[in-house]
Formats: C-alpha cells, sequence, structure tokens
C-alpha cells in the first residue's frame, strides 16, 4: 500500500479556471500574430475582411482577459498551449501547400475554423467556471467574447457555402 507521506495543497477549481485562463491568453496572442498572415495570404476579399475585422476582435478579447486576470489577482500570463500552435502549424501549412492555388481560401477559411473552434470551447468552459466560482463580472467578459467567436465562425461558415469552395471547385 502506498504510503502517503505529505498531502499535497489540494488543486480547486480556481486553479483550473487561472490554468486555462493562462491558456487562452496564450492561443489569443498566438492568433494575433498568425491573422495578418492569413489576411496577406487570402484572395477572397470577404475573407480578407474576416480575418482583419477579428483581428481588431482578438485585441479586445486580449484586453478583457486582461481585466479577468485582474479580477481574479493574478498576473496576466500565458502558459504555452499546444493545441492551438498545432492547429496554427496545420494552417502555415496549408499556406504553403496550397500557394497561389484555387484552394488556398478554402484552406485558410477551414483553419480558422478550426481556432475558433478551440476557442469556442475554452470561452464556454471559462464562463461557466467564473459563474461557478463567483465571478460573475469576469463571466460576463467571457461570454461577450464567446459570442463574438461564435459570430466569427458563423461567418466564416457562411462564406464557405458561398463563394470560396465554389471557387476551389472550378467554378
Ligand atoms: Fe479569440
Amino acid at each position: 500500500m502506498k504510503e502517503i507521506v505529505m498531502a499535497k495543497k489540494p488543486k480547486m477549481l480556481a486553479d483550473l479556471f487561472h490554468e486555462q485562463l493562462k491558456d487562452v491568453f496564450y492561443a489569443e496572442n498566438k492568433i494575433l500574430k498568425t491573422l495578418p498572415k492569413m489576411q496577406k495570404a487570402a484572395h477572397a476579399k470577404d475573407l480578407n475582411a474576416a480575418f482583419s475585422k477579428h483581428e481588431r476582435e482578438t485585441r479586445g478579447q486580449v484586453t478583457r482577459l486582461n481585466k479577468v486576470f485582474k479580477m481574479i489577482g493574478k498576473p496576466a500570463r500565458g502558459k504555452v498551449c499546444d493545441a492551438i500552435n498545432g492547429i496554427v502549424e496545420e494552417g502555415a501549412e496549408v499556406m504553403k501547400d496550397f500557394k497561389g492555388m484555387p484552394a488556398l481560401d478554402a484552406g485558410l477559411l477551414a483553419a480558422a475554423q478550426a481556432v475558433e473552434h478551440y476557442e469556442m470551447a475554452r470561452y464556454g468552459t471559462l464562463r461557466t467556471w467564473a459563474e461557478e466560482l463567483g465571478y460573475p463580472e469576469a463571466a460576463a467578459l467571457l461570454d461577450a467574447t464567446l459570442k463574438e467567436e461564435k459570430a466569427t465562425d458563423k461567418a466564416l461558415t457562411q462564406m464557405a457555402k458561398s463563394v470560396i469552395n465554389l471557387k476551389a471547385e472550378g467554378a
């Protein structure tokens, strides 16, 4: 039988909340660096505009996260998020492999939707935890970002249905 030598300090939901806040803070900053590259690569006007709009939104999202860190009395710091690094890496691969090709925009769009879905998962969880932990103001900020990510995802879906995939098919 294992002997419990010394009880570690139990990790609570508040610790988990802080960890995931650092994760999404890292992710947003990574996305901020990536969006201009995606915007530059996009051919379709609509997609180009969507990327630049989302870059502006992302700046606001980082500001919200800074506020949430303040509300929980922690410094705004990120923690390497392998998931977003992987998604961004895949997007970079598409940009390289499909450079100048008709399907490039469809690939960029797919990469952007993967990013949005990752963020939607994170913000949905964080918002719920903020409520659980008794941070209603933080929950409201996280919810505002969640709504933006969802709207962006929806806009991207519309684009996928309209122009971009048709072009990729050579229509
Ligand atoms: Fe975001």
